[in-house]
């Protein structure tokens, strides 16, 4: 069955300091009880620090992208393999920011989803749509064609390690949120398209997370609509206290 799952993007913030001044917090906030994994994904140079930080925690580490090559002549970029052993074992693959502003597309998705598979990498492969496209109505398309470009080349036990993240550009970062009765609407739909491309049971099985602008206050009744099983938290995540309040909505 599917899992329950509360993840912190820290996006690019934190310094070494920073970074574990809040892994510290985190470690004074209860989340043994908590039915739902819990992943931080914090910037690469933190992660190592983090891993071991974490050693004796339930929280588990996430990197914020990877690339697409085993290693090479790709300066600036990190491979599959140094982000395995630091300890990352989920990476966030399609995030808005990266699919804007580093005009990654689903092609170049599609080839770091089968490198991230090949380094047993769990992926939170993240879509949604921009402002005009939900005014226009498209919102349905324009999920399903990030889906079907960037990610159904893999095959059905391949799912397993899959999370999608459905996050709305128009509301990451800005404050505006999806009622529940639209991250519901279009949850259901995602599952449907899974049904349609692998089965029933990829399905039912395949966690699929809310993202853009979660907080305490509207946690607990966007988690409760029964396609969405949990989060993809931004700004929230920054704050231990905060990223556990929304933890403690399930
Ligand atoms: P936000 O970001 O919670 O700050 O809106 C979510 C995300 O981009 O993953």
């Amino acid at each position: 069955m599917r899992k329950n799952i509360v993840a912190g993007n820290w996006k690019m913030n934190c310094n070494l300091d920073e970074s574990q001044h809040l892994i510290n917090a985190l470690k004074l906030e209860d989340f043994e009880q908590i039915k739902a994994e819990i992943i931080i994904a914090p910037p690469f140079t933190n992660l190592y620090p983090a891993h071991q930080s974490l050693q004796d925690s339930k929280i588990k580490l996430s990197a914020q992208n990877l690339n697409e090559n085993e290693n090479g002549a790709f300066t600036g970029e990190i491979s599959p393999e140094m982000l395995k052993s630091v300890g990352a074992e989920y990476v966030i693959l399609g995030h808005s920011e990266r699919r804007a502003i580093y005009n990654e597309t689903d092609e170049l998705l599609a080839k770091k989803v089968t490198t991230a598979l090949k380094h047993d990498f769990k992926i939170m492969f993240c879509i949604g749509e921009e402002l005009d496209k939900r005014q226009a109505g498209k919102h349905f398309e324009v999920v399903e064609n990030q889906l079907k470009n960037g990610l159904f080349h893999i095959s059905e036990s391949e799912m397993k390690n899959i999370v999608i993240a459905y996050e709305p550009v128009w509301a990451i970062g800005t404050g505006e949120t999806a009622s529940p009765e639209q991250a519901q609407e279009i949850h259901a739909h995602i599952r449907k398209v899974l049904a349609k491309k692998y089965n029933e049971n990829v399905a039912e099985g395949t966690s699929i997370l809310y993202g853009g602008s979660v907080k305490p206050n509207n946690a607990k009744e966007i988690f409760a609509k029964k396609d969405v099983d949990g989060g993809l938290i931004g700004g929230a995540s920054l704050d231990a206290k905060s990223f556990k309040a929304i933890a403690d909505s399930f």
